[in-house]
């Protein structure tokens, strides 16, 4: 296999992991859609035996991941949340968690009502606060979970800051690199310790497969993530291994367009007088900038904003005719949502609830003057 460690992103988006396949000279990774692997001796086998414990597609995609995120491991899961549950996995009942307080609602509800009837204890804390971050340190803190931008306040951690501190006490550092992409932000390199993903937004991009990884150079643990793969068995098909490859070959492309159509998105929302507050890292008046400047190649494609009311948040979302208004995020097609009553509303009455004036945008890779047309007819 060749080594694509000194190429580019985005050759190594296209090449690492994806070389000809040998017998026939396709340029595509195969779908392997099978789910056993012929034995010419008990135990005697190519590498695979059996298709929750290792596919072909599957490894093609991991590798490709790995190299992506500049870690020596990457292994994937049937969805964003599989690969949260088998990271926490790898802590023991009363270890403790300090989490971004304004992390995915489905993040935070797997904390709190799977892994924490289990013993885990956890924290949700503004990262982005050093004294609360050490107000909220406990002798038994393992781990601390990083989303940044965070979903959907657009918070950015100082991930090299963090990781000094929790390196200092013992603790891992988790940076959840879904909003971001490898290709604006590489926690790796920046110390972090291990990156999860939700391949469903960004690295697929197409809005056509859920899909989760998880990726790190720390080989014990990437053994244990590996084992609880096959234990648990929250794997990816092949063909939802193969979409997330697809995607992952224009991810360097999407982004940078992604990332211009967010800046003229956000231009034209700051003109708007019914608009209170944009929420984008690439704003200087965004508290984050400065750090998002120095650890993000740019400043991703989500954006939320703030009307003078969660009325006026409801009517606005269902205004919108290129943006179409659905969960989810990442994929080439703009969409719309109020966070309050869709993507988290399960931490509705929580600690982590988000304020019902607030709209998130999931800026898509259509021409931009539509975009802009289309926010200026929503919101004026
Ligand atoms: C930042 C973030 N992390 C994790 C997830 C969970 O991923 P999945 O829906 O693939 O389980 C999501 C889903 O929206 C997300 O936005």
């Amino acid at each position: 296999m060749t080594d694509w460690s000194s190429a580019g992103f985005a050759t190594r988006a296209i090449h690492a992991g994806q070389e000809p396949e040998p017998r026939t000279g396709a340029v595509t990774v195969p779908v392997y859609q099978t789910s056993t692997f012929a034995q010419t001796e008990v135990g005697q086998h190519r590498g695979w035996d059996y298709a929750r414990s290792g596919n072909p597609t599957r490894d093609a995609l991991e590798t490709a991941l790995a190299s992506l995120e500049r870690g020596a491991h990457g292994v994937a899961f049937s969805s964003g949340l599989a690969a949260a549950d088998a990271v926490l996995r790898t802590l023991d009942p009363g270890d403790h968690v300090l989490l971004a307080n304004d992390v995915y609602g489905g993040t935070y509800r797997q904390f709190s009502r799977v892994h924490e009837p289990w013993g885990l204890g956890f924290d949700p804390v503004d990262l982005t606060d050093p004294p609360a971050v050490e107000a909220g340190w406990r002798p038994e803190t393992r781990m601390v979970w990083i989303e940044t931008p965070t979903n959907p306040l657009m918070a950015v951690v100082d991930i090299a800051a963090l990781t000094q501190t929790a390196h200092d006490r013992d603790a891992l550092v988790v940076v959840d690199n879904t909003f971001a992409t490898p290709y604006l932000q590489q926690p790796l390199p920046l110390g972090a310790d291990v990156v999860v993903h939700s391949t469903t937004k960004y690295l697929g991009g197409h809005s056509d497969v859920v899909g989760g990884a998880v990726i790190s150079s720390d080989d014990r643990l990437a053994e244990r993530i590996r084992f609880l793969q096959n234990a648990v068995g929250g794997v990816p098909g092949p063909w939802d291994a193969w979409l997330v490859l697809r995607g992952l070959k224009t991810l360097a492309a999407r982004m940078r367009v992604h990332c211009d159509n967010a800046r003229a998105v956000v231009a034209a929302l700051a003109e708007l007088e019914a608009v209170r507050e944009v929420l984008w890292p690439g704003l200087e008046s965004h508290p984050g900038h400065a750090v998002a400047r120095r650890q993000m190649r740019d400043f991703g494609g989500m954006v939320s904003f703030r009307m003078a009311n969660e009325a006026a948040a409801l009517a606005a979302c269902a205004r919108f005719e290129v943006f179409t208004l659905a969960e989810s995020l990442g994929g080439v097609e703009s969409l719309v949502e109020h966070p309050g009553q869709m993507t988290h509303q399960s931490v509705a009455g929580s600690p982590l609830e988000v304020p019902g004036d607030l709209v998130r945008l999931s800026v898509g890779i259509e021409d931009a003057d539509d975009l802009v047309a289309d926010v200026r007819k929503a919101i004026a």
